[in-house]
């Protein structure tokens, strides 16, 4: 006979699951907190008897099937839904886009209620429960949430956990001078401790936003302030902060988000001496959300944003004792930087040396998130330790080189963009600039030219389509959407060049002829190519090759029934390559993306500029 499991029977089995690796994070972040536990266990069943049922067996069939975020049929599409669809009550006429490209995934850029004015494109959050009122409220949420999962699409919103508006209820509370809430923040009566912290402490937007502190007159306090003067660092020392931001978390998973984009999160511990970034108790906070969330939420899954160099980056995807246990996904700005270098320096050793050394083939039941463009900029994480592997390149010049590429002041650019966050004392720039206009599009005149910029960004899709974990694609970059320059006439984006890579969605130019069709065309083809591959599925070893040939990357998919051979030129010539440099031996062999069987001339593999060949052996 079927054994019956009543809801609160669930949970126990859950919760025993979960406690083994709550207990280890939670005991080392939060020592001196008496009943941790049982108020997490309250917490988390009171949420869980106010989920949906719908959700409920969506729960159910998660953990049955805990991969089916690694699958190679996930796809994401990234947008904001005021420029995608207009509001959120409209959202759902535009599914239909999104199954056409084969979208499973969807990122909705913050949605949150956002601190009235300047609000870092709503990443400072005014009230995590109200939905930007722009776009609607939390009724038109949950029916464009239920209309996504109807579609076979899991609905993803960002989660600003390292800090809140300064307008948020906590922090108005802390400002009245409560002090219960003034220690959910970083505040300090002078500036001793600010000024000594700030010795080691990196400037993220040393343009707009100068220092990490800020003083109120009002409150008398020093506030610790990373990004801009109006997000206020959480305190994440404080158990009251964790157990408050989980209780949102879940509340926003009941109301059918399936997954968190965990934002800048290398940010939320801190220590005197340090960067504060990266350390090792962000990752028992990981953990413990991740494995709170798998309690009360289990279907639902969290990626973490951390634009981090490689060393860094890897402990994200969990390592040592978080193997297995923190977010299931994460960014990988990495494999996105290594991409925009070899383009412009028609060398790819750095890549290859850098995505050789630094990454495992693959992770425990966690997968990366490539993607080649976001509506952040692009920070050039090059380090000397790496460039040191590759004669004749050297960091600094090289990061330099990369800025003037692509912000297209270097001679023979294909590339136009900007310069972002340009910080005088240490002379560190980053870029600003659309895929297609970085790509060369924008500036391409000739036919060769746009043929070119079409090829780059097909190679770009095609990567993050096949090196594995959850491609993202990002809104516009289906149709090669150019940088939009009209940011600079709105009072709001003035100061924040990262507008120009978040242009509104130009619907004429999704049905228009010429390159935007080619350009989707190129992706629906690779879209539809990686989900018939189950060899891109994100628990699949990626092993990059060392093949000697510095205008090659070449990497394998290790999975059955064979393995996928993937080369990619990133250069504007002819490569030719010998099949047994990149582990083949020579006999017959079809490239998947264009179908063909693969030629080769005087026994050698030939690849036109920028091709990428997916080649597996032809039975
Ligand atoms: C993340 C977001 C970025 C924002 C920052 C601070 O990095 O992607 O847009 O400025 O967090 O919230």
């Amino acid at each position: 006979m079927p054994a019956t499991l009543s809801d609160d029977d669930l949970f126990d089995l859950r919760w025993n699951r979960g406690r083994r690796d709550l207990v280890g994070p939670l005991g080392r972040l939060y020592p001196q907190a008496e009943d941790l536990m049982a108020r997490l266990c309250d917490l988390l069943a009171r949420h869980w008897r106010d989920r949906p049922a719908d959700l409920a067996r969506l729960d159910l069939a998660r953990d049955v099937d805990p991969d089916w975020f690694l699958s190679e049929d996930m796809v994401a599409y990234v947008f904001y839904i005021d420029r995608f669809a207009g509001d959120l009550k409209r959202l759902p006429d535009r599914i239909p886009y999104l199954s056409d490209l084969g979208i499973t995934y969807a990122h909705m850029m913050p949605c949150l209620k956002p601190r009235p004015g300047p609000s870092d494109g709503g990443y400072a959050v005014m009230d995590y429960r109200e939905i930007d009122p722009r776009l609607g409220d939390m009724a038109d949420f949950e029916r464009a949430t239920g209309a996504l999962r109807a579609a076979g699409i899991s609905p993803v919103i960002d989660m600003v956990l390292n800090h809140t508006a300064k307008e948020h209820e906590w922090a108005r509370k802390a400002r009245a001078g409560d002090p219960f809430y003034q220690a959910f923040y970083r505040m300090f009566d002078d500036d001793t401790l600010p000024r000594q912290f700030e010795e080691t402490l990196v400037e993220i937007f040393p343009d707009q936003a100068p220092g990490s502190f800020t003083y109120y007159d009002d409150l008398g306090k020093w506030v610790w302030t990373t990004f801009n003067e109006y997000q206020w660092d959480l305190n994440w020392e404080n158990p009251e902060v964790f157990l408050a931001v989980l209780d949102t978390i879940l509340f926003l998973a009941n109301k059918g988000v399936e997954g968190f984009r965990l934002d800048a999160v290398a940010f939320m511990g801190k220590q005197m001496g340090t960067t504060c970034q990266n350390l090792p108790q962000v990752h028992d906070i990981l953990q413990a959300i991740t494995q709170a969330t798998r309690v009360a939420a289990p279907a639902v899954i969290h990626k973490a944003e951390a634009i981090v160099g490689p060393q860094d980056l890897v402990p994200y995807l969990g390592t040592g004792r978080h193997e297995g246990r923190v977010s299931q996904l994460a960014y990988h700005n990495n494999l996105m930087v290594q991409f925009w270098s070899s383009l412009a320096s028609e060398d790819t050793r750095l890549m290859t040396h850098v995505l050789k050394t630094h990454f495992p083939e693959s992770f425990r039941r966690a997968a990366f998130a490539p993607y080649i463009r976001c509506h952040d900029d692009i920070g050039w994480a090059i380090t000397p330790e790496d460039t040191a592997h590759v004669p004749g390149v050297d960091a600094a010049p090289h990061r330099d080189y990369l800025s003037d590429f692509y912000n297209g002041s270097f001679p023979g650019s294909f590339a136009r963009g900007a310069d972002f966050q340009v910080n005088e004392e240490t002379g560190d720039r980053r870029t600003n600039g659309t895929f297609a206009s970085l790509a060369g599009l924008e500036a391409a005149l000739t036919p060769d030219e746009v043929e070119a910029a079409i090829a780059r960004i097909r190679l770009g899709h095609a990567l993050i389509a096949s090196f594995g974990g959850i491609p993202l694609i990002y809104m516009g970059d289906e149709i090669g959407m150019l940088n939009d320059y009209g940011y600079a006439n709105v009072a709001e984006h003035v100061d924040d060049g990262r507008w120009m890579q978040r242009p509104a969605m130009d619907w004429d130019r999704a049905t228009a002829d010429g390159p935007p069709a080619r350009i989707r065309a190129d992706l629906d083809r690779i879209i539809r190519l990686r989900k018939a591959t189950p060899q891109f599925a994100g628990d699949v070893p990626t092993r990059v090759l060392e093949t000697g040939h510095g205008g090659l990357f070449v990497y394998r998919r290790l999975g059955e029934p064979c393995e996928i051979t993937c080369l990619a030129n990133f250069t504007a010539h002819d490569q030719w390559l010998g099949p047994r440099a990149a582990g083949l031996d020579g006999g017959a062999m079809i490239d998947l993306l264009s179908g063909r069987p693969l030629a080769l001339h005087d026994g050698q593999i030939v690849l036109p500029p920028y091709q990428i060949l997916w080649l597996r052996p032809d039975p």
